[in-house]
């Protein structure tokens, strides 16, 4: 599916030497995927790790190699490749491809496009965490960060090599997320997004609870979407099974008094909260320290309930609330119950979702309710909407200056 920051982007891929190449080949797949042409540039050593063919097949367009290929009419393939692209982006990054773009090396193909590039050029390392610390690749990523090189992770955790530690190549779909965002417009640059997510966990005894069937996915959209925006993203998630979208700071939480609790501690520091969550709203008074028996002369249990902190109430009755967003899942009659449950909640802009049977699905209708009107957004996967959701908010934020 083409996605709205990549399609039609032209793409200059390069892939040096590493065991993360065979990471491009699906790099490349999502690239393709979201409408951008990617022109795939190997160095020698890269050619080790994956063939040409590989990528010509997935790229679907001819790999360039060396300094000297033929094909290029005017033979100045350095000149023109990265003229007609809109970024080129190294990956994987080697220790020694960082060296010579520090220091301004041009003695391949790769090398010399970059340095006759005219356009962005986005890094992304892959290495030992031995290289990656050496005081030798640290300088010369100081030195890349200063000539404006967007650098993409590394990441942390087991290697190649069977050691652990900082260095590893982002995966690639966080590799994709983060090339996205770096076409995204950045309407929220600068801003500060308090999100919760997801469904909470209310302990019976140590091996049952009460949940919902939220999955997180519109949370998780609308976080990932606000930190493309250029936004600084706290997500508070329920207990979900989804990846943490890149660039985003994650909390985990079970119940809704822990969810409660986070969001109080960071909210001082929002500018905008949006309470995606399906919070509980009772947990069981006491809960059972042991497992609960089930035993024949035990009568049924039963529970005394209490209810849960309103997390979304809460923030909007603060003294000076940040632009507090919630989201309603009706049964019926959602153009009643939305904007009277706005008002309830105290909040400007309260987004209902059209059918009450939107939980796990991958696309949404909603309607934005807010004083004096109510707007039906068309219905889309919630990626794209999300996108459209966060347009929506930044246009209603009041002016920076008058922000606290
Ligand atoms: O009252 P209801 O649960 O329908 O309201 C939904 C909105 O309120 C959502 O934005 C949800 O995240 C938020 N909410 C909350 N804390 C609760 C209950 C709901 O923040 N305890």
């Amino acid at each position: 599916m083409a996605t709205a920051e990549l399609a039609g982007k032209h793409l200059v891929l390069g892939m040096t030497g590493g065991i993360a190449c065979y990471k491009i080949a699906e790099l490349t797949r999502l690239l393709t995927k979201a409408g951008a042409t990617v022109q795939v540039v190997m160095t020698e050593a890269a050619t080790q790790f994956i063939t040409p063919v590989t990528m010509q097949a997935l790229s679907g367009r001819p790999v360039y190699t060396s300094q000297w290929d033929g094909r290029v009419p005017n033979n100045m393939a350095h000149i023109d490749l990265s003229r007609e692209a809109d970024a080129i982006v190294i990956a994987p990054a080697s220790t020694d491809f960082l060296a010579k773009l520090a220091h301004g090396m041009a003695d391949d193909l790769l090398s010399t496009l970059c340095v006759a590039r005219d356009c962005p050029l986005l890094v992304v390392p892959a290495m030992n965490r031995q290289m990656w610390q050496n005081p030798a690749t640290q300088r010369n990523v100081a030195q890349l960060r200063a000539d404006g090189v967007t650098l993409l992770g590394p990441d942390s955790g087991p290697q190649a090599c069977g050691e652990i530690g900082d260095g590893r190549m982002l995966e690639a779909k966080a590799t994709y997320e983060a090339i996205s965002s770096f076409f995204s417009p950045k309407i929220l640059s600068g801003r500060r997004v308090l999100l919760t997510a997801g469904p909470t966990f209310e302990p019976l005894d140590p091996v049952r609870g009460i949940t919902n069937r939220s999955s997180g996915k519109m949370g998780f959209a609308l976080a990932r979407a606000a930190q493309q925006a250029g936004a600084e993203v706290h997500l508070v998630a329920g207990p979900v099974s989804l990846e943490t979208p890149w660039g985003v700071f994650r909390q985990d939480v079970q119940t809704a008094q822990q969810m409660h609790d986070a969001v109080m501690r960071s909210v001082a520091d929002a500018d905008i909260f949006i309470g995606v969550a399906a919070v509980a709203d009772w947990r069981v008074a006491h809960a059972s320290e042991h497992k609960i028996k089930k035993t024949a002369e035990r009568a049924l249990p039963s529970f005394t309930f209490v209810e849960n902190p309103d997390i979304l109430a809460s923030v909007a009755k603060l003294p000076h609330p940040p632009f507090a967003v919630g989201f309603a899942a009706e049964s019926g009659d959602l153009e009643v119950h939305g904007e009277e449950k706005r008002m309830r909640k105290n909040v400007p802009l309260l987004i209902g979702n059209l059918g009450p049977l939107t939980f796990g699905l991958d696309d949404n209708e909603v309607i934005l309710f807010e004083a004096g009107s109510a707007t039906k957004l068309t219905r889309a996967d919630k990626q794209t909407l999300a996108r459209a959701l966060i347009a929506e908010i930044a246009k209603r934020l009041p002016d920076t200056s008058l922000i606290r």
